[in-house]
């Protein structure tokens, strides 16, 4: 048995169990508030320096990370898309989306996860993807984008800074380009944003037709687009 917590459409005392994966998943990401504690890039280099290689298997523990992931790249890639991968960490999310898209390029502030997004990549020899170590407000890319993925991010925002990082994503799509942002929510967990947070900071960037969907206790997919004629 390689999880911890056990896929819930797979249970038979479902009843019982659910409540309790519920609460476990509320502990675990309520333990997530220490990110809070980062000050600085160079501080959240160092903390995924020393975290890099238990980062994917503590994810492993919950199946919910994973459906939740390939949920949104269901709703939001396209065979023929460029997708960029926005603080794509050990680019789980970055290998997902390659599977389906044309090029997925990903970029995130730790060289460190970086590597191990480099590794995932050969793993499943995927010649598509590109990696760099970049944070989002020094990345330049050449062409802009079909799509935007964040998954996780955002919660090393300064919530005050969130809607100047949703300015970037929207600067890297094209006009009637699509993001797609995978996290938890505020009302469960002080880092994230609530709902209303979600709806305000990406409409303050210039996104519309906002699409927020709850899913499997804790987590939360958000959708928007970078309208046509802007
Ligand atoms: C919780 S991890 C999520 C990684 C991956 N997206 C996932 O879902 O597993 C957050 C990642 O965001 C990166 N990050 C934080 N601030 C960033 C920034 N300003 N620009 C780019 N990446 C950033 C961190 O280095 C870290 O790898």
């Amino acid at each position: 048995m390689t999880h911890t917590l056990a896929s819930e459409e797979e249970l038979p005392l479902r009843k019982i169990v659910r409540p309790l994966i519920k609460l476990a998943r509320i502990a675990y990401i309520q333990g997530t508030t220490i990110v809070k504690l980062l000050p600085s890039e160079r501080a959240i280099q160092l903390y995924y320096k020393i975290r890099r290689k238990s980062y994917d298997l503590q994810w492993a523990m919950d199946p919910g990370y994973r459906k939740g992931l390939t949920r949104l790249i269901d709703m939001v890639v396209e065979e023929n898309d460029r997708v960029l991968d926005v603080g794509c960490g050990t680019g789980s999310a970055t290998v997902m989306a390659a599977a389906k898209a044309r090029h997925v390029m990903g970029i995130d502030l730790s060289p460190d996860m970086i590597e191990l997004a480099e590794e995932k990549v050969a793993k499943y020899s995927l010649t598509n993807c590109d990696l760099a170590a970049s944070s989002v407000e020094d990345y330049s890319p050449k062409e802009s984008f079909d799509k935007v993925l964040s998954s996780f991010m955002i919660p090393h925002v300064k919530p005050a800074l969130r809607p100047a990082i949703y300015s970037y994503m929207y600067r890297f799509l094209k006009p009637g380009g699509l993001i797609g942002l995978f996290g938890s929510r505020g009302e469960v967990c002080e880092v994230y944003e609530t709902r209303e947070q979600v709806v305000e900071n990406l409409t303050g960037a210039g996104f519309q037709d906002i699409e927020i969907h709850d899913i499997y206790d804790i987590y939360r997919i958000a959708l928007a687009r970078r309208p046509l004629d802007h």
